[in-house]
């Protein structure tokens, strides 16, 4: 039983017990009913309380159940809500730390609570695409009042319990303890105080109106209609509490149920629930045993201080961990220096950073131009130029002088990391750790595990990244890692799609519409074209067999990199990000098109989605096979915290599965018939054949 009971002199307590945050999953919910009759059997008991054990009240569900049929068994949430509004002696609910979702709910259930100042209040089901299904949309705005309820069931977003206590006429918390340490104590006394009240306070007896009534829930329609546009959640929400001020509680717990039960088959809704779980289980390397011993990084040295090395040192100083940070030149050192430096400083104007917060970063940060100085710390990243030699040069220098245990880890993006590997005489401290850029800012890290790489040092980069605010995604060594493999061939599509009849703002609109955060074009423009020219250009040899649209190669022959020169496949005005579309381009692609005996086609929105996406997974179902990812969730992964796939569609996987990976196939097989695109590539990758038969899906 995850849940304990004791009693203290003529008070019960029940304790949910159900670590990390008390999901409450069968065993806990069995824990509490089974407690309240004890407390209820018992004549020397006047009063419960009811609390959690450990770092939370309780976090909600319990992850682990979801979809599983152990999550409606008997007693059920609704059940256990039941019983304890139901008690015939009062039960007061002691929050500390977290009470969110469920926990919340359960909570509304009780005749008090009593709360720790600092403890985070939500109903976070918005965020996995549903609302509250245990009572939460029809109790807390009776409590709490029909905006700030709302407010916080549409956002999700955690409130401190000590805000929430000081909205005027509110029945949330009948008391903040003084201290979370006292919280205990507090709550007996608490409950001795109301032990013979009667009749007790019920939550869904109380009234609930909004004085504007319906002018109020129109008004709310407009706002969260116009921020939640492709998500159906938020919008139910408001059907929800508007329905909790309309007619009796029964009827709104009914509403609210139905609401819960639609959301649960919406497509968004198992994206978002995809990704949850998803999150949670990147971290998580199939041989890699949750004991491993960690290594400790309490320094991290880095080399280059360039566009990726002062992105990377950011992150780790905002982290609290000192950076030293290593470059040829004072010049260099001085530029990075000087970037980091203003990059805060903007935030400091905005408000965003707080100026002593500021200088306790920079006072963690160090410069120098001696290998030597390194010798002490933890870890090193290593982001100098793309190039063996350069990376050859820099890790023979660290494997001179680091440390032994030290991890030595390379941003490269496009180079093998087992060759770095070779460099040193500890291969099984090497790793790749690939930032995305502006480093600072994207949430997604790719940790590349070498051949050699050990697992404690696999175990250990998990962690740091963890503590950097990164979601890291295992790959295998392969040329491009998992992200930039697959974005090849959408790339490649792209150009493709030029030839065959499209502006590139056409290919972009339609990608855009889909939910990508950008058209394959404005991101080309905006991480540089150059860069892919230059890879073509060096895998001109290796890659002779690989058809490519030259479009990209005569846009850089004009100079035209992208944002960085103001040109691009677009132009760009000095300061401005928006991309405008340029005659010169849609010329030049005519006349490519001209020059090679091409008429062009009219291509639908549909045809451009499916090519760029199927792309994404034939590639993706090859990288899977050959073990470069570890799981199909894992690409979905990369592909919205690193590409900018639309979240409410779950990454390009779960989309593929949603499709039905036979009709995928189908397709693939039609765009093999085009005798301008690569028959070649759309051959089904053998898994997705093998699953597309059996008709089973990636995830
Ligand atoms: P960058 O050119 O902005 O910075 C490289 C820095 O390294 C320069 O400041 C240079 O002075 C310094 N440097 C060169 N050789 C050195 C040496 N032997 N010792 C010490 N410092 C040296 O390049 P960027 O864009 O920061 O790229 C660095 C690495 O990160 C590359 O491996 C690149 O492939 C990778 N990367 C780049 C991404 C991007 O979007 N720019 C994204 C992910 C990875």
């Amino acid at each position: 039983m995850t849940a304990h009971y004791q009693v203290h002199g003529d008070i019960a307590v029940i304790t949910l017990d159900n670590p990390p945050v008390n999901g409450l999953g069968l065993s806990t919910r069995q824990g509490i009913a089974q407690g309240m009759e004890q407390a209820l059997a018992d004549t020397a008991v006047l009063a419960v309380v009811l609390t959690g054990a450990g770092k939370a009240f309780s976090g909600g569900a319990d992850i682990r159940e979801f979809g599983s049929p152990k999550a409606m068994q008997e007693p059920n949430l609704n059940s256990v809500i039941q019983m304890l509004e139901k008690s015939s002696k009062p039960v007061i609910a002691a929050i500390h730390s977290v009470a969110m979702g469920g926990g919340l709910e359960l909570a509304l259930g009780c005749h008090y609570r009593v709360a720790a100042p600092g403890s985070s209040i939500a109903l976070p089901e918005v965020k996995l695409g549903l609302l509250p299904g245990a009572g939460g949309t029809q109790r807390l705005p009776r409590v709490l009042g029909v905006e700030p309820a709302l407010n916080m069931i549409v956002s999700g977003e955690p409130i401190k319990a000590e805000m929430l206590a000081m909205l005027p006429g509110q029945q949330l918390f009948q008391k903040i303890s003084a201290s979370p340490e006292s919280l205990a104590e507090e709550a007996l006394t608490f409950a001795r105080s109301v032990a013979a009240i009667r009749p007790m306070p019920i939550v869904s007896q109380l009234p609930c109106k909004h004085p504007l009534g319906d002018a109020y829930f129109q008004f709310a329609r407009n706002m969260v209609g116009g921020m939640s546009k492709n998500f159906p959640a938020p919008l139910k929400c408001v059907d929800a509490v508007e329905a909790a001020t309309k007619g009796k509680f029964e009827a709104g717990m009914a509403t609210e149920r139905e609401i819960f039960i639609n959301l649960m088959w919406t497509s968004e809704s198992r994206a978002l629930r995809h990704l949850f779980l998803g999150e949670r289980a990147a971290s998580k390397i199939p041989d890699v045993p949750a004991d491993t011993p960690l290594r400790d990084i309490k320094s991290v040295a880095i080399i280059g201080a360039g566009t990726m090395g002062g992105g990377i040192a950011m992150n780790f100083l905002n982290a609290g961990v000192p950076v030293k940070m290593l470059e040829m030149k004072q010049e260099a050192l001085d530029r990075g220096l000087a970037t980091i430096r203003g990059n805060y400083e903007s935030q400091v104007k905005k408000g965003k950073l707080k100026q002593a917060k500021y200088d306790e970063r920079m006072a963690l940060l160090s410069t120098t131009l001696s290998y030597d100085d390194l010798s002490g710390t933890d870890m090193v990243i290593e982001a100098v130029f793309e190039e063996i030699g350069v990376k050859e040069a820099v890790f023979k220098e660290l494997d001179r002088v680091m440390k032994p245990g030290a991890i030595l880890a390379s941003n490269t993006s496009t180079l093998d990391v087992n060759k770095i590997a070779s460099f040193t005489k500890r291969p099984q401290d090497v790793v790749g750790l690939h930032f995305f850029s502006p480093a600072n800012v994207m949430k997604l890290l790719e940790v590349v595990r070498g051949a050699q790489t050990s697992i404690d040092v696999m175990a250990t980069v998990m962690v740091v990244a963890k503590k950097i605010r990164k979601t890291a995604v295992v790959s295998g060594v392969c040329d491009g890692f998992i992200g930039n493999r697959m974005i090849e061939q959408y790339g490649r599509q792209g150009g493709f799609l030029l030839d065959e009849g499209c502006t590139p703002a056409q290919v972009d609109k339609a990608m855009e519409k889909f939910g990508m955060a950008m058209g394959p074009f404005r991101m080309g423009d905006l991480a540089g074209n150059d860069i892919g020219w230059a890879i073509r250009k060096r895998r001109a040899t290796e890659r002779a067999n690989m058809k490519y649209s030259k479009t990209a190669d005569l846009l850089c022959e004009k100079g035209r990199f992208g944002q960085k020169t103001g040109a691009g496949w677009y132009d760009y005005k000095p300061g401005k990000r928006d991309a405008i579309p340029n005659a010169e381009v849609v010329k030049m692609i005519e006349d490519y098109r001209a020059a090679n005996g091409i008429t062009p086609r009219k291509i639908s929105d549909e045809e451009i989605v499916q090519r760029l996406v199927f792309a994404l997974v034939n590639e993706a179902a090859h990288i899977l096979e050959e073990g470069i990812a570890n799981k199909a969730s894992d690409i979905d992964i990369c592909y919205i915290f690193g590409y900018g796939f639309p979240p409410y569609r779950g990454g390009p996987m779960l989309y593929a599965d949603e499709v039905g990976l036979f009709n995928v196939v189908q397709a693939m097989h039609r765009f093999a018939q085009n005798p301008l695109d690569d028959a070649e590539f759309w051959k089904p990758a053998p898994l997705l054949a093998k699953l597309a038969a059996e008709g089973k899906t990636f995830n």
